[in-house]
């Protein structure tokens, strides 16, 4: 015989070859998913498969041990240069000799599926928008007069079928030395983006480019700039880091800075500085924590509120601030960094940046569509994303609505007496014992509870500085089960309640939870000021649900999920106590961690992503509750804790 089976697992595709065909050549004809960067020249060894030997019952074959024909002096200037794990082979080098079994382990994948940190994570399948291919170019003929740039094309299209290239100025300045030092040789970066007809050169170097290539994926939020450096290549995350909005010092919220600008001329520009420049930095840090260049950051995917979204671009956002709150665009943008003003990353970086559902509901409630895939459900499922604004999305496969609503910076810490940012020191948990009323928790830094032996110096460092919002959310939700503040949210004296902890503080009282004045550290206390605080940020949340919900026809929901980095650390049964969310059997309230942030990198590590939030937001129907009477009827009945109407029956017993 002159020919042989091949099998590729795990894909199960199987073909016969004629003896002496490359693996790599097999699996590209199979449409088996083998990568390589350097068109099988034995130089990327991206190609790496490990062939089976021996009985393959599953298969019906038996492997001889040369099924594959020997190893080669490719194969060991490779590994002797750089490694290779045992048994493998480069597909590109090894010839198919015999029937075979070749398994394409994962790294090996162009469509490799980036490692899921929880079961919950939505698996992204790697399709970037920017990839490395390296080519050999044609040299120039005085009888052939093509520019370089031409045959650089060309060469695009035979080796890798890519057709359709251009390459900016900058480019095809350093394009001819480049050629030159390569000896014609060269790996370029090239980029299509969803919206684009033709592949851009963003970047190209002589020979076989040995570094890698990286993206951001940034959460823009009102408090909050959150990044996740990401490698193009497998998708993994490299470093995540965040930093303060400094737009924070021009308002708390986003009317506020929606004021800003209509109240001072150029306050909008002074915004947009302000918020580019921390970006800026931020791409700095981000990389240097990383220990890659910022300038191998080839491109950036944003997600953001509408207000954040116009300050990014430049965009005066006085019409969000008025109904019928019209956005200058609601689609997604392709951009470059540069327009933004982005200097540090490479200069030919690209920016896309996530399409917005409708006035007040940004393109990060898209890309916790894109996360998390209500549309995609049985199950009526409430996500509910909590920040300074609260994204809200009800839906399942018939049908998904979305709204947005001003919940303040209560869940965050502001605007709460002892609050603070969630950081070493914070109290994050709290119990109090409906009997004795006294508290007991936990700080975060450490795993113990302040009774248990040991805690003081395990907070020795840290102190106990402050509440953060999980704290004070469990706060006033212990505090409501302890009975130490009624349904309508006020805190009793130490008559009523029974504790000396109950302190009166002029006409209201206050309940301490921490007294550490005595070694000269802070008192902690919940006052009435905190507790309305938290009524009023937990009652926008409620209503905005409860809005959704009304529309949607339903009065109660199978699933409710809590995203955004704080929603991470709520516990779903104080919330429901608080009366934050609707009723819902408590195992079916789940955390999704920062899923805007998580949609950003979706479509940050996959283009055809890109598309499919587009089609998305045109199907979400938006409910704007700024104008609904009955938001305001339903924020009035959820003040009450939980709510002065609305039953929850799973929180009985
Ligand atoms: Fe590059 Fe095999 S394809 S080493």
């Amino acid at each position: 015989e002159d020919d042989a089976l091949v099998i590729f697992t795990p894909s199960g595709k199987r073909g016969r070859f004629p003896l002496g065909t490359p693996v790599l050549t097999a699996a590209r004809q199979l449409g088996v998913d083998l990568d390589s960067v350097c068109g099988g020249r034995g130089i990327c060894s991206k190609c790496q498969i490990t062939p089976g030997y021996g009985e393959f019952p599953k298969h019906g074959v038996t492997v001889d041990a040369d099924a594959l024909s020997e190893w080669n002096a490719v194969e060991e200037r490779y590994k002797s240069k750089r490694g290779m794990i045992d048994g493998r082979r480069l597909g590109c080098q090894a010839k198919v000799m015999g029937d075979v079994v070749i398994d394409v382990p994962p790294e090996s994948q162009v469509h490799k599926q980036v490692i899921r940190k929880s079961a919950t994570e939505r698996v992204i399948e790697m399709d970037p928008a920017t990839r490395l291919f390296y080519v050999e170019v044609a040299e120039p003929d005085m009888h052939e007069p093509t520019g370089d740039f031409e045959r650089l094309a060309i060469a695009l299209r035979d080796q890798w079928q890519i057709e359709d290239v251009e390459a900016d100025l900058h480019l095809l300045r350093r394009l001819q030395t480049t050629l030159r030092k390569g000896e014609w040789k060269v790996t370029v970066a090239l980029h299509k983006g969803n919206h684009d007809a033709r592949h851009t050169i963003l970047d190209i170097w002589p020979g076989f480019h040995e570094g890698g290539i990286y993206g951001l994926a940034i959460d823009l939020g009102s408090t909050t700039i959150a990044a996740h450096l990401c490698d193009l290549k497998d998708g993994r995350v490299l470093a995540s880091s965040g930093v303060m909005n400094p737009q924070i010092r021009f308002g708390e919220d986003l009317m506020s800075r929606v004021s800003y600008a209509m109240m001072n001329p150029g306050g909008d520009q002074e915004m947009t500085n302000a918020v580019r420049e921390a970006i800026d930095n931020l791409s700095l840090s981000i990389a240097a924590e990383a220990e890659v260049h910022v300038g191998a950051i080839y491109e950036i995917v944003f997600v953001c509120n509408p207000v954040m979204h116009h300050l990014l671009l430049g965009i005066d956002p006085v019409e969000l601030g008025q109904a019928p709150f019209a956005l200058a665009t609601s689609g997604s943008l392709s951009l470059e960094a540069r327009d933004l003003g982005l200097g540090n990353v490479n200069r030919a970086a690209r920016v896309y940046v996530l399409p917005c559902i409708a006035g007040h509901v940004g393109a990060d409630a898209a890309a916790v569509a894109l996360s998390e895939e209500p549309g995609k459900s049985e199950d009526m499922v409430l996500i509910v994303d909590v920040g300074t604004n609260a994204e809200i999305l009800l839906g399942n496969k018939t049908r998904v609505l979305a709204c947005s609503s001003p919940t303040g910076p209560a869940f965050e810490g502001a605007q709460i007496s002892s609050g603070q940012r969630a950081a070493p020191g914070a109290i994050e948990r709290v119990e109090i014992d409906p009997v004795t009323k006294e508290p007991r928790f936990r700080v975060i830094g450490s795993d113990l509870w302040s009774d248990d032996p040991g805690f003081g110096a395990a907070t020795a460092t840290s102190g106990i500085t402050g509440i953060c919002g999980s704290g004070i959310i469990e706060a006033v939700a212990e505090m409501r089960m302890a009975g130490l503040v009624d349904p309508g949210g006020l805190i009793g004296g130490p008559d009523q309640t029974g504790t000396a902890r109950c302190v009166a503080e002029g006409r209201t009282h206050s309940y301490v939870l921490h007294d550490g004045s005595a070694e000269g550290g802070p008192r902690i206390m919940v006052t009435q000021g905190d507790i309305r605080a938290i009524q009023l940020a937990k009652s926008a949340l409620y209503a905005g649900a409860r809005l959704l919900m009304d529309e949607m026809g339903v009065d109660t929901v199978d699933r409710v999920t809590l995203a955004g980095a704080f929603g991470a650390h709520i516990s779903p049964k104080h919330a429901m106590v608080l009366g934050m969310i609707p009723d819902a059997a408590l195992d079916k309230v789940t955390s999704a961690g920062n899923a805007a942030g998580t949609g950003a990198r979706i479509a940050l590590c996959n283009v055809a992503a890109r598309d499919q939030i587009e089609t998305t937001v045109h199907q979400i129907h938006k409910i704007e509750t700024a104008i609904e009477p009955r938001f305001q009827e339903h924020f009035v009945n959820a003040n009450a804790i939980p709510h002065a109407t609305d039953p929850f029956p799973h929180l009985a017993g």
